[in-house]
């Protein structure tokens, strides 16, 4: 063989195992059947879908967000599907009362917690897609109080709720996930109060998790690092805005979002990215922020409302 058809060959075989090394995560999905999960944010959007899934899979879930009424149909569909048990507790995890009440009901419910999904995103001050479509710098409107409650809701309560399950989760090496964005590894602007609060979270729980790892405590933890998903919430706004349906367009399917998360908490992956270009966010914040910085001033992402 020539030269050229060595290096092909070899380079061939490369790609294959490392293909398989990045596929080969020994998923079992049996492995969900009768687990205790509280997930967050369940009234809508992936929390919601994450809580069908978890159903199908014949998990027992406790779920959580303000709208009782949208949370009993959440349950009894997800009865429905398949789950061994479902409960919910309406609060808003922006108080910590709500919070303990959650870990408290669980413990109550269950005996035991397998999983712990944070997923919930709010604020107390309106619609938040308001402010994600809005198209306002800080500077313009830097409004603190805004941005004091929206890393209480999105980060502290993350904090809060993780540290009140962490003594079930130790004691029956569980696994906890935190749903977190691209903008959580790359920066954008107009989206500094969402980037706070997902870097946040990135820099809690990956400092956590060495800790855990230090305490030989075997409780994972698993940042699910999402790009542009088709929720409701999105899917809505988006279709009153010029182009938005357009922009629609390129937004990742719910269930396929869902399923990745669950998939790597149950592996216990470290981090998720989906769609995979959240990935090359990461990458290109870390090897190259000058690029990044300069896309953020030439191009304007998301819909003009
Ligand atoms: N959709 C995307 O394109 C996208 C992209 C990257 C990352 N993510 C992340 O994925 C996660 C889920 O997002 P999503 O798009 O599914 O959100 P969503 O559709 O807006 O749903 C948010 C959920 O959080 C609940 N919630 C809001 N404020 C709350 C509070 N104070 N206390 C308790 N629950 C509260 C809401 O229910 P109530 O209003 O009934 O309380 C709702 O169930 C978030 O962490 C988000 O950052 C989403
Ligand atoms: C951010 O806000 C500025 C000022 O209103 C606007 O000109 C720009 O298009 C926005 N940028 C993005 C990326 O949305």
């Amino acid at each position: 063989m020539s030269r050229f058809s060595w290096f092909s060959l070899l380079a061939l075989i490369c790609a294959v195992v490392l293909g398989i090394y990045w596929n080969y995560d020994a998923y079992d999905p049996e492995s969900l059947r009768g687990a205790t999960v509280v997930i967050t944010g369940c009234s809508t959007g992936i929390g919601e879908e994450m809580a069908y899934q978890y159903a199908r899979l014949g998990a027992k879930i406790l779920i959580t967000a303000r709208r009782e009424d949208r949370l009993k149909e959440v349950v009894a569909k997800s009865v429905s599907l398949g789950a061994q048990e479902a409960h919910y507790v309406a609060g808003d995890m922006g108080k910590a009362e709500d919070c303990e009440r959650t870990i408290q009901t669980a413990k109550e419910k269950f005996g035991r917690l397998d999983y712990l999904v944070l997923n919930h995103l709010g604020s107390n001050f309106g619609p938040l897609h308001d402010k994600f479509f809005k198209g306002e710098s800080w500077d313009q409107d830097p409004d603190v109080d805004f941005f004091e409650d929206f890393l209480n809701i999105n980060l502290v309560s993350y904090v809060r709720l993780a540290s009140l399950a962490l003594p079930l989760l130790k004691a029956s090496s569980g696994h906890l996930v935190v749903v977190s964005s691209g903008f959580g590894k790359m920066y954008w602007p107009n989206l500094s109060f969402y980037s706070s609060a997902k870097f946040g979270l990135d820099g809690f729980f990956s400092s956590l998790r060495v800790e855990l790892m230090k305490a030989r405590q075997d409780v994972s933890v698993t940042l699910a690092v999402l790009g542009f998903i088709a929720t409701p919430t999105i899917s809505e706004k988006l279709q009153n805005v010029p182009d938005g349906e357009k922009a629609l367009e390129g937004a990742a399917p719910i269930g396929e979002t869902a399923q990745a998360v669950i998939r790597g908490g149950a592996t216990r992956a470290r981090e998720v990215y989906y769609p995979f270009y959240t990935w090359i966010m990461a990458k290109l914040t870390g090897l190259v922020p000058q690029f990044v910085d300069y896309i953020g001033v030439r191009v304007n992402m998301l819909p003009e409302s």
